[in-house]
């Protein structure tokens, strides 16, 4: 499984791309406005620290907004990806886009429904929340599965980024199901390499070497 980091923030990149853990990122409006620097800016720093997809999404709502400014977003990086919200207008976006090899993510995806749809229009990858599902007092990772199901039943290229991610259970159960990526915050990715019995272990070692006659 493929990670991206979901984050606008550079040293939250920085720090995991240092392990070589990075494959991408994504970010939405709400992730851009926490650095309060321009969009562009923000996305061209990432895209030089980044080899893999970057993910930047369009605020317009009419599929003409969209086009406007996806083919523009599509011009600042050679990894660039345009994140397109799941609406009817996003979907003849994301039609017209794949044809003129822009990549698409398509975005605030739900249902099986939704993702199958997003899948037959074209979209290079698919993002479902299933932070946002499980919030409501359904199943996220369900849908994760249905979605892998649907892929695999027909053979689409779309790829599933496991988004809206909130825990270390969520990336473990992307991964058993078989995602292709999950996209992970950027404050949650380092309690991944973690854990109490890995430091308490360390300590009991230490604590024995002092035993031993140097
Ligand atoms: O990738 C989508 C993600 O940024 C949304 O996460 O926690 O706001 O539901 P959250």
């Amino acid at each position: 499984m493929k990670f991206f980091l979901d984050t606008g923030n550079i040293e939250e990149i920085r720090r995991v791309n240092r392990l070589g853990l990075v494959d991408g990122v994504t970010t939405n409006p709400t992730l851009i406005a926490k650095e309060k620097r321009p969009f562009k800016e923000v996305i061209q720093e990432i895209c030089r620290e980044v080899s893999g997809p970057v993910s930047a999404e369009v605020v317009g709502l009419t599929t003409e907004e969209m086009l406007k400014e996806a083919r523009e977003i599509a011009t600042w990086a050679p990894n660039i990806v345009v994140k397109i919200p799941m609406t009817e207008a996003g979907l003849e976006a994301v039609n017209i886009l794949s044809k003129e090899g822009i990549k698409t993510n398509v975005t605030l995806i739900f249902s099986a429904a939704q993702g199958l749809m997003a899948c037959k229009a074209g979209a290079t990858y698919i993002s479902p929340f299933v932070g946002r599902i499980d919030d409501i007092g359904e199943e996220g990772m369900q849908l994760v599965r249905d979605l892998k199901a649907i892929k695999d039943n027909y053979g689409f290229k779309t790829e599933i980024i496991v988004a809206s991610v909130r825990s270390i259970a969520h990336v473990q159960q992307a991964a058993v199901i078989g995602a292709d990526i999950a996209t992970i915050p950027g404050s949650l990715f380092p309690s991944l390499w973690k854990h109490p019995l890995t430091d308490v272990g360390i300590a009991r070692f230490l604590e024995d070497w002092k035993k031993v006659p140097q």
